[in-house]
């Protein structure tokens, strides 16, 4: 969104630019086709930004070994936490976010309507346990098994 002001503001300067720098005369001689021509690169400039703006937004905010060691992995982990009920209200929210960059993030193997389910599973029960459904616990559970997920895309990268 940023991006977008930024590039609309840089717009209008240009133009106010280029009518500073011609005549007036050369302006009412010529208005068809500066006009079109401002209006052509105008188009370019921000459609990029749109772009650019758009993959942004898909960037995940957390990386993949944050999410994993603090949101996963071991007995003080933010998922046991929250399973065990003893996560504080900070702890909920980040863990939500960590599984939204989850379903962002690009899996090492595996095809992407797979991951895509995983993470959307995980995802959903999740919210649902920090709002106090206790009967979605159970499909935490099941959408945070390390291994059925490890085994399917999981690379050995590491
Ligand atoms: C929805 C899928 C999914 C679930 C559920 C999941 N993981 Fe992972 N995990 C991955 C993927 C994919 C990787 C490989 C990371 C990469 O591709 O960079 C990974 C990597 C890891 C790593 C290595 C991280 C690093 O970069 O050093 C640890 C540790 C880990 N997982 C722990 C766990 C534990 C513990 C659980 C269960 C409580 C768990 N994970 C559940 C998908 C998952």
């Amino acid at each position: 969104m940023m991006i977008l002001v930024q590039t609309c503001l840089t717009c209008a300067s240009f133009i106010s630019l280029i009518s500073a720098k011609f005549s007036p005369i050369f302006f009412m001689r010529n208005t068809q086709i500066i006009v079109s021509a401002l209006a052509i690169a105008c188009v370019a400039v921000v459609t990029t930004a749109v772009t650019l703006d758009a993959q942004a937004a898909e960037k995940p905010k957390y990386s993949m070994e944050d999410i994993m060691k603090k949101g996963l992995k071991g007995d003080d982990s933010l998922l046991k936490k929250v399973t065990e009920d003893r996560a504080t209200d900070e702890e909920k929210k980040l863990l939500v976010g960590y599984f939204q960059a989850l379903t962002q993030h690009e899996p090492s193997k595996g095809d992407a309507a797979s991951w895509k389910a995983k993470t959307g599973a995980l995802l959903a029960a999740t919210q649902k346990v920090v709002k106090g459904d206790k009967a979605a616990l159970a499909q935490l559970k099941e959408a945070s098994n390390c291994k059925a997920c490890h085994n399917v895309h999981k690379g050995d990268k590491k």
